[in-house]
């Protein structure tokens, strides 16, 4: 571990600012920082700017500090994308992540600090732990919509902020992370869960309502967010989130097989006789549920190569439904005890055993995952 001076007392520190359209907010911030340099912190200040064209370069220009870098960005955009090209030009051990619209208050950094130097893996701010506070202001909308978003993260982590955007961690914290794969706003959940971080401290602030320009939260972002906890549970729950998904499917796919019967009885029963409806109905429930597991259950399985998937998917299936038929007649036939109830029964264990079965050989001879 980095061996710094007196514990609370100035120390080096990097501190990323992402920013669109912050020319407003950045003064104020960058004099906020000022505070900490004149009692001895060495800070090197990174602001990466997504071309944001609002005077933010000439700003920084007139200001002339050699301890601020600015990086403007003209292909890639994005917040998060952002943030992880500030970590990774960094250069000091600490690494401290904020807004540029001064909702988070600079003077948290030396607490940050100290927390890291206590043991801790990864610091947030926090608006929700005892002495955190939120500015009144936010709307009833974006309340609830915070929130949401906070129970939603609840699978992956303790934390009762994650959705904050002010972050600590050290150098090999950042080095750790596993498969970053940033779609989302929400860069510190990422972070925390794929770098496998223990001990998250949280560090009360008080979250300010920006002064300056608008917030960027839109429904694209919110959308994002989705995308972004359903990439998170693959990539956390590997097994379940394959699962939960083939077993709502199964479910989905009896009742598309009682329509499909009763539909093609009724058009075409007269014509192909009973037994080849009930066929023609099991087939197309398979294909019905092929596609919708491909894509929600066995992501990662490539989507084409359809048809050699398509077969081996309908033998896979095929095992047990004819093993109940035959274990069904044979019961039928030869044990007068047969009650409809058993019959219910019988069929429920059945598909229970041939969802654990369908789901494993399909994993393993028709989806086979990555790695
Ligand atoms: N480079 C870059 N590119 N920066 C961006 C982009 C982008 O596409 N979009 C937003 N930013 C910057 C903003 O300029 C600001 O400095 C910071 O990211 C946060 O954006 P805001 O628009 O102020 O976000 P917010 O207030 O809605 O959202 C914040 O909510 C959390 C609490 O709910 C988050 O950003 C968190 O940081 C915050 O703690
Ligand atoms: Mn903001």
């Amino acid at each position: 571990m980095a061996q710094g001076p007196e514990e609370g007392g100035p120390r080096s520190v990097s501190i990323i600012i992402p920013t669109y359209q912050e020319a407003d907010s950045l003064p104020s911030m960058i004099d906020r920082l000022e505070g900490l340099r004149s009692v001895g912190w060495d800070l090197e200040l990174l602001i990466v700017d997504d071309d944001s064209n609002d005077g933010t370069i000439e700003m920084i220009e007139a200001r002339g500090c050699d301890w601020i870098r600015l990086i403007v960005r003209r292909e890639d955009r994005g917040l998060s994308t952002a943030v992880i090209h500030g970590l990774t030009e960094a250069k000091h051990e600490i690494m401290v992540v904020m807004d540029a619209d001064l909702s988070h208050p600079p003077e948290a950094i030396p607490e940050f600090v100290s927390a890291l130097d206590n043991g801790a893996d990864f610091v947030v701010g926090s608006r929700y732990v005892p002495g955190g506070s939120t500015e009144d202001g936010w709307g009833v909308l974006r309340w609830i919509n915070s929130k949401v978003a906070t129970v939603m993260a609840r699978p992956f982590t303790r934390v009762k902020d994650p959705m904050s955007g002010f972050l600590g961690l050290r150098r090999e914290t950042w080095q750790s992370a596993a498969d970053l794969d940033p779609v989302g706003y929400k860069i510190g959940l990422e972070l925390i869960v794929k770098c496998r971080c223990q001990n998250v401290v949280e560090v009360p602030i008080h979250f300010s309502t920006r002064r300056h320009g608008e917030s960027k939260l839109t429904l694209k972002v919110q959308r994002d967010y989705l995308r972004h906890i359903l990439r998170l549970a693959r990539w956390k729950y590997p097994e379940r989130s394959s699962f939960v998904p083939f077993a709502v499917v199964g479910a989905m796919g009896i009742g598309v097989y009682v329509a499909l019967l009763a539909i093609l009885e009724s058009l075409f029963g007269r014509f192909i006789g009973n037994d080849l409806v009930i066929v023609l109905a099991i087939a197309l429930t398979m294909c019905f549920n092929f596609f919708l597991d491909r894509k929600l259950a066995f992501w990662w399985a490539p989507q084409d190569q359809t048809g050699r998937q398509l077969l081996s998917f309908i033998v896979i299936c095929s095992i047990p439904v004819i093993a109940n038929f035959f274990v069904t007649r044979y019961f039928i036939v030869d044990d007068e005890m047969a009650t409809p109830l058993a019959g219910v029964i019988g069929a429920a264990v059945a598909s229970i055993l041939s969802l654990f079965f369908n789901w494993g050989c399909s994993r393993i001879f028709v989806f086979s995952p990555r790695r």
